[in-house]
């Protein structure tokens, strides 16, 4: 740890069960401030199981979790308090059909602020300018192609400005230029805003470019931790395996039968 970037997220020795059974053990992990963190794995390797330990939704069955330079709060306010400082996008949008797109980015401020309506509106334009939307302010879910709704998902996700995002698989179901723009809004984001991100995805190719950093999970615990440029020299076969999409080696992908649309 360099004394110039504080951890946002430090992670010791911590194993995470899901229904029971250990989904990841001995995982330590460092997300230094300002930095885009990219956490790779097949499908039903544990990343989201990663991600639902530092929003506090599931708690370690051992080590230590610390977000913030904090443990994890167990108490509700307390866990509610530090919720409001981690934007998440998740895989689905979550996107209500029935508001437009500036009343959907609106929701949390109305929800978790008491600021009146008229600074709420500006705040809600700013967050959907920051994404390249502020014409598409009144549209409504339906009319957004995927791409735009995924933004307009990133910009409810940024509404009380959080210090750390967190994306879970942000480009499902996006073609291949509405993942190069997303991506690349991660990264611009992440710069301008002064944030730490963690992008959650399978989608290797598209994510490498705009990580600093790299690991990978498989069989249970991280198998690789690195630069992308290290990660794509990485001579480990079970690296391989995944960077190639192949589905015999040494990641056995029996064990995890779950699959996502590619
Ligand atoms: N709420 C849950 N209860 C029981 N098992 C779960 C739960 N959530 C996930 N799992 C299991 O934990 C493993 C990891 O899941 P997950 O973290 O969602 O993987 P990923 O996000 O990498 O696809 C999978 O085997 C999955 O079936
Ligand atoms: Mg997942």
């Amino acid at each position: 740890m360099t004394e110039a970037a504080p951890s946002i997220v430090h992670l010791r020795d911590v194993r995470l069960e899901r229904g029971g059974r250990t989904v990841l053990r001995d995982i330590s992990l460092d997300v230094p401030k300002g930095q885009v963190i990219a956490v790779l794995g097949p499908s039903g390797s544990g990343k989201s199981t990663l991600l639902a330990a530092l929003t506090g939704e599931l708690e370690a069955a051992a080590g230590t979790v610390e977000v913030f330079g904090r443990p994890i709060p167990r108490r509700n306010r307390d866990l509610l308090e530090l919720r409001k400082g981690i934007g998440v996008l998740l895989q689905g949008n979550g996107l209500l059909t029935d508001l437009t797109a500036a009343e959907n980015v609106g929701l949390p401020l109305r929800a978790h602020t008491r600021l009146p309506r008229p600074v709420i509106d500006r705040l809600v334009r700013m967050k959907l300018h920051a994404v390249g939307l502020r014409a598409a302010a009144d549209a409504f879910p339906r009319e957004l192609s995927g791409g735009m709704a995924r933004r307009v998902a990133l910009a409810r996700a940024l509404a009380l400005d959080p210090p750390l995002m967190i994306y879970d698989e942000p480009l499902t179901g996006l073609d291949p230029i509405a993942s190069g723009v997303v991506m690349a809004l991660v990264r611009r984001l992440n710069d301008t805003l002064g944030l730490t991100s963690i992008v959650v995805t399978h989608h290797v190719h598209e994510t490498l470019p705009v990580a600093d950093h790299a690991i990978v999970i498989a069989n249970g615990g991280i198998v690789f931790s690195g630069s992308p440029d290290a990660l794509s020299a990485s001579p480990d076969p079970l690296v391989q395996q995944f960077l190639k999409g192949e589905p015999d080696g040494p990641i056995g992908f029996d064990a995890a039968p779950r699959t996502e649309a590619a």
